[in-house]
């Protein structure tokens, strides 16, 4: 394995992002397998900054080559891209970086290596410094409840590449446990036997439900299912809904332990008043995850906020009519707009849980978030009936 290849992992991972409508902590595990680890760890890294610069990296393109981006065949453009990226971290001496790319280029097609040199050259000659602004838009959004230190330090927070986190029962050597939520663990290296993929706000969603053996548990969009195997693995008795066929069938075969039903969350199959507790993790902008998928702050804007808070406020709805007296609504989403959050669970009287968990509260629920603790972003509140 040589750096030509790390580098070469890393455009693909930016071209599948950047074309395929691909969510960059997928693809950077398929697009690195069979690497070892410690190529894989570089190439992902780099793909992530190009996905986080990726506007201001192809401005910078653009400004040093002859030919306009419209019309640098995209394999080629995808490893421009990777290189500017490395070339504006700065850490590592900009010829290594140029040597590294142009020969990925030249394994790619002959014909790209003198392009690419050029390219890379012009733009190492300029120095340019990455650094992604927040968009005016997501400012706007948050601000109703939060202060511009806050978003500045929300915003800087998300920037950073995270630690790898994983849920499960032992203790997974190269993983540290993250105080406050029990079963979460965050660190590097191959997944133990046993462990799944699972940020720990995730895993937090999953105690906040705190369900119970012999419990009936309706999750409510459920797929892809990291949540409901972690209610499974608590011993209730789950039924898993999710409006989405593909997905449904997918989650059906990662957690069999579950009934899962095709289902839209507004008009679900059930009777009123049938169920322990339901987990509504609502569909949302997932901008709490920008740090494992920055392409989202490109693909979102006011509308989808507006859109996603009402779709969420309509199934919470529904969630709420289907608990039992007694039971109790868990809602969460993994994003920090107030209209998503707060505003969707103002009308009930809705609390935190009852958990130490990293972050503070929010409105009537409690916020984990990259700026707050070693978590993505995750609003959860609970509704008792
Ligand atoms: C945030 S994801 C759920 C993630 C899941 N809880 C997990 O931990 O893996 C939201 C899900 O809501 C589903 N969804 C969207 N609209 C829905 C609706 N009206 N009813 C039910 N599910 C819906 C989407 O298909 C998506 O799978």
């Amino acid at each position: 394995m040589t750096a030509a290849d790390a580098r070469a992992a890393a455009a693909r991972i930016v071209g599948r992002v950047d074309r395929e409508g691909a969510f960059s902590n997928v693809v950077s595990r398929t697009e690195t397998k069979g690497m070892n680890p410690s190529d894989a760890g570089v190439a992902r890294a780099i793909a992530y900054d190009a996905l986080r610069n990726l506007t201001q990296i192809d401005v910078e393109v653009d400004r040093a080559s002859k030919r306009p981006l419209d019309r640098i065949d995209r394999p080629l453009l995808d490893l421009l891209r990777v290189g500017v990226a490395e070339l504006g971290r700065s850490d590592r001496p900009d010829a290594l970086t140029v040597d590294a790319v142009v020969r990925a280029a030249k394994r790619s097609n002959p014909s790209y290596a003198p392009f690419a040199n050029a390219v890379l050259r012009k733009v190492a000659r300029s120095a340019p410094r990455l650094h992604p602004d927040m968009p005016a838009w997501l400012t706007a959004e948050m601000s109703s409840v939060f202060d511009d230190h806050e978003i500045e330090a929300f915003w800087e927070a998300s920037l950073q590449s995270p630690e790898l986190g994983i849920r499960g029962s032992g203790t997974p050597g190269g993983y540290v446990p993250v105080p406050g939520i029990e079963g979460a663990w965050l660190g590097s290296g191959p997944i133990p036997k046993g462990f799944e993929i699972q940020d720990p706000a995730s895993v937090a969603v999953g105690l906040a439900v705190s369900a119970r053996p012999g419990e009936v548990v309706l999750d409510m969009s459920a797929a892809p299912g990291g949540k409901t195997g972690q209610l499974v693995d608590d011993g209730a008795r789950v039924i898993a809904a999710d409006l989405h066929p593909r997905r449904t069938r997918q989650a059906a075969r990662r957690v069999p332990g579950a009934s899962w039903v095709i289902a839209d969350g507004r008009t679900a199959p059930f009777e009123p008043a049938t169920f322990d507790a339901v987990l509504l993790d609502a569909p949302c902008t997932g901008l709490g995850t920008l740090r494992r998928r920055p392409e989202i702050i490109r693909r979102t804007g006011t509308e989808d906020v507006t859109n996603l808070a009402t779709i969420a406020g309509d199934l919470l709805a529904s969630a709420i009519e289907l608990v039992r007296p007694g039971g109790r609504v868990v809602y969460s989403v993994c994003t920090v707009t107030p209209s998503e959050t707060v505003e969707v669970v103002a009308p009930y009287p809705a609390r935190p849980p009852d958990l130490q968990l990293p972050g503070r509260a929010l409105g009537k629920g409690w916020l984990l978030a990259p700026h707050l603790g070693p978590t993505d972003g995750m609003f959860i509140a609970i509704i008792d009936r």
